[in-house]
């Protein structure tokens, strides 16, 4: 049984190798999108920063890892017929479910209200990680939007990530669970930095600040860089837009709220440029967590 699984994750490692460009076969690049308490917008963002990818010239795909309680489908007014559930009980391969979005959008749907897919296993992760490497040719981004909090599934897709995403609101208790988090990143030594986006900020005064926050803690008591990627503003257009069930780039493109994303996707392709890509010792972290 040992030997099984290592043996697999051998040959996962192998084939991750392949991923990080190393043999200069693909640049799909993962950004996981996390944060530590929960309704801060993580899901507008993923669900708006994929289309501004896209209007940018970039193939992205949106993986709804928000396992059991998924909804960047509703975001869409899309309704699946298949989910990445489907695909856990082997009626379906990952290629069948997923679905085409707006603008050049590929998405896989995460499956809601079914309890199993919240305590998926390692090597359900595991395997899931391996199947989306067959898109990696043919995409530029995969966005990870992920639950709440540090479960093991969210650890699991912070530790595919290349890039990881904090979504924090100007807001006392967002601000600690954001450190929380971070620490925990930290602490398995996950990542060496993280970004940070500022959601729902009132004024730019009030968005420098939280991200201020965090990074004097983080600074003093933790071993990662934290990098501001965006501030984005507290709009109402973001509810009006979950309700229309239609992404706000789409319905509300000259909104306060679709030029800061617009900027945050110029950022991350900027800063995607600049930094190599971080999954070489992928399979290190996933023994960090797991074992
Ligand atoms: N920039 C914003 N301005 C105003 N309201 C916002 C903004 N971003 C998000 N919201 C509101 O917050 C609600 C929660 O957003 P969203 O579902 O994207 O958060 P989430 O972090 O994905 O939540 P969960 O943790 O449940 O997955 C939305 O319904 C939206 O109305
Ligand atoms: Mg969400």
């Amino acid at each position: 049984m040992m030997v099984d699984q290592a043996e697999k994750l051998r040959k996962l490692a192998m084939t991750t190798q392949n991923k990080t460009g190393k043999t200069g076969e693909s640049q799909m690049r993962i950004i996981t999108v996390a944060s530590g308490k929960g309704g801060v917008g993580k899901t507008s963002i993923v669900v708006n920063l994929a289309i501004e990818l896209s209007r940018a010239g970039k193939k992205v795909m949106i993986l709804d890892a928000d396992l059991g309680l998924a909804n960047v489908d509703i975001m869409f007014g899309i309704i699946p017929r298949y989910t990445l559930y489907d695909v856990f009980l082997g009626k379906k391969s990952l290629q069948e479910i997923v679905l085409d979005g707006p603008e050049g959008i590929k998405i896989i749907p995460g499956g809601s209200g079914i309890h199993e897919l919240a305590n998926i296993g390692y090597s359900e992760r595991e395997r899931l990680m391996a199947d989306l490497k067959d898109f990696s040719r043919e995409l530029d981004y995969l966005i990870i939007d992920c639950g709440a909090g540090v479960s093991k599934n969210v650890l699991g897709f912070i530790s595919a990530a290349d890039d990881v995403v904090i979504v924090i609101t100007p807001e006392p208790t967002s601000i600690t669970d954001a450190y929380g988090i971070i620490k925990i990143i930290s602490k398995f030594q996950l990542h060496t930095e993280v970004y940070i986006v500022i959601n729902k900020a009132s004024t730019v005064r009030e968005a420098c600040e939280t991200a201020r926050k965090i990074e004097t803690v983080a600074g003093k008591y933790l071993e990662i860089k934290v990098r501001r990627l965006g501030f984005i503003s507290d709009d109402l257009t973001v509810g009006k837009s979950v309700k229309e069930q239609k992404p706000y780039c789409v319905s509300h493109p000259n909104s306060k709220v679709a030029k800061d994303i617009s900027q945050m996707a110029h950022n991350l392709i900027q800063k995607s440029m600049q930094s190599p890509q971080g999954t070489d010792n992928f399979f290190l972290k996933l023994f960090r967590i797991f074992k």
